[in-house]
């Protein structure tokens, strides 16, 4: 393509999008092994499954493509009734109270574009996931940031942050990058001070990870608070990250406003057939919550006892600290261990790590022992 003339290039974008970070999700083990020239990487930085998924999710897709020619060629069901029914049951929730959307990232931005525009406002917690503030100020509203408090969200800051013009509210629980947990009675504190004209999204991506003794009856919460929004992923602990399904759940008004903004086939077919399938295999579910926590012990472990510190953690992910944590994380990255530095966060001496096999646990330490004090 020829460059054109310069000075137009771009000119119908509007200012406050150019002006976006822009998201950078953590490297591929390709990119990185053609970089370094490595014939094995781990990759440990987006946050996924290390078993992959449950194996009836390979067996219900090749079921799905053996219907021929047409299990491609025609549109998925844009409402996905099956995996919301099913969903429905398992949550205990009636089916109208679910939005399917691609990967809950999709929904989580959705919310910005139901509820926010110039002069309005969105509120989001320090160190909570990058992608919050984007989807406010993408809506030209303005981004209210609210200082964390030993890296987890402030509920008390949070409350005071909201102001008449606060539209949306995003939560996450787990957060990520920090793995911290918010209390269930500081989750409704937080949906207590909350008007009727401000929605909150509580982001539980990672909620499958959390002890179940912590967890807030957060579904329990959409009947008493009708601004809520519950953000859930198949791309974490059912390890469908590639496939994008996600879903809300929601009161009904809040779901037919989100089918009126979201693209029509926003859930493809084959998402929708393996998620009904990984929602089936709880067994596979349970299996990766017990592989999370034994990782969890052994990395915490090794750290203790090379004396580096690190954020209690309750998703499958740990923040490290470390003195040059962009240094540590280039010289994983040449000993083919991909890890996430937090500086795009602001937390300049940490890295993230996600909970691997206890194998790619051990070669991380080991990496990352080295990395500390290069030779
Ligand atoms: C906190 C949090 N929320 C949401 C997402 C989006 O995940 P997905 O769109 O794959 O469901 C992520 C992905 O990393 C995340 O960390």
């Amino acid at each position: 393509m020829n460059a054109l003339n310069r000075s137009s290039q771009g000119a119908a974008v509007q200012a406050h999008i150019r002006a976006l970070p822009l998201y950078v999700p953590g490297r591929s083990e390709q990119s990185v092994a053609r970089e370094y020239g490595l014939s094995r990487v781990i990759k440990l930085a987006s946050n996924e499954n290390p078993l992959g998924c449950s194996p009836e999710v390979g067996k219900a897709l090749a079921e799905h493509l053996a219907h021929g020619q047409t299990a491609l060629a025609r549109y998925p069901d844009s409402e996905a009734s099956e995996l919301r029914h099913a969903l429905s049951r398992h949550h205990g929730v009636p089916p109208e109270c679910i939005a399917m959307t691609n990967g809950s990232h999709e929904l989580i931005d959705l919310c910005a574009a139901l509820t926010l525009h110039d002069g309005n406002e969105g509120v989001y917690s320090q160190y909570a996931f990058q992608a919050y503030p984007i989807s406010i100020r993408a809506r030209g509203a303005a981004a209210i940031q609210v200082a964390a408090r030993d890296f987890r969200h402030d509920p008390d800051a949070i409350c005071r942050a909201m102001t008449k013009s606060t539209r949306l509210v995003y939560l996450c629980n787990p957060n990520n990058p920090t793995g911290t947990v918010l209390r269930p009675e500081d989750i409704e504190r937080i949906l207590g001070a909350a008007g009727p004209h401000t929605l909150v999204v509580l982001d539980e991506a990672y909620i499958d990870y959390l002890d179940p003794a912590l967890r807030p009856d957060s579904i329990g919460l959409v009947a008493r608070y009708p601004q809520l929004v519950i953000a859930r992923t198949f791309s974490k602990a059912y390890g469908l990250a590639s496939l994008r399904v996600g879903y809300g759940i929601m009161q009904p008004e809040i779901v037919d406003a989100i089918a009126r903004v979201r693209p029509t086939f926003s859930v493809n077919a084959l998402a929708q057939r393996a998620a009904l399938a990984a929602l089936a295999d709880q067994a596979f579910l349970q299996g990766t919550q017990a592989l999370n926590r034994a990782g969890i012990a052994q990395i915490t472990r090794s750290l203790q006892r090379h004396r580096i510190e690190w954020i209690p953690t309750h998703a499958n992910f740990i923040a490290i600290r470390l003195n040059d944590a962009a240094a540590v994380a280039e010289r994983l990255l040449q000993a083919g261990v991909v890890v996430r530095p937090l500086s795009a966060y602001e937390l300049h001496d940490f890295i993230r790590v996600t909970i691997g096999t206890e194998e790619e646990n051990e070669l991380f330490l080991r990496a990352l022992l080295q990395a500390v004090e290069p030779a």
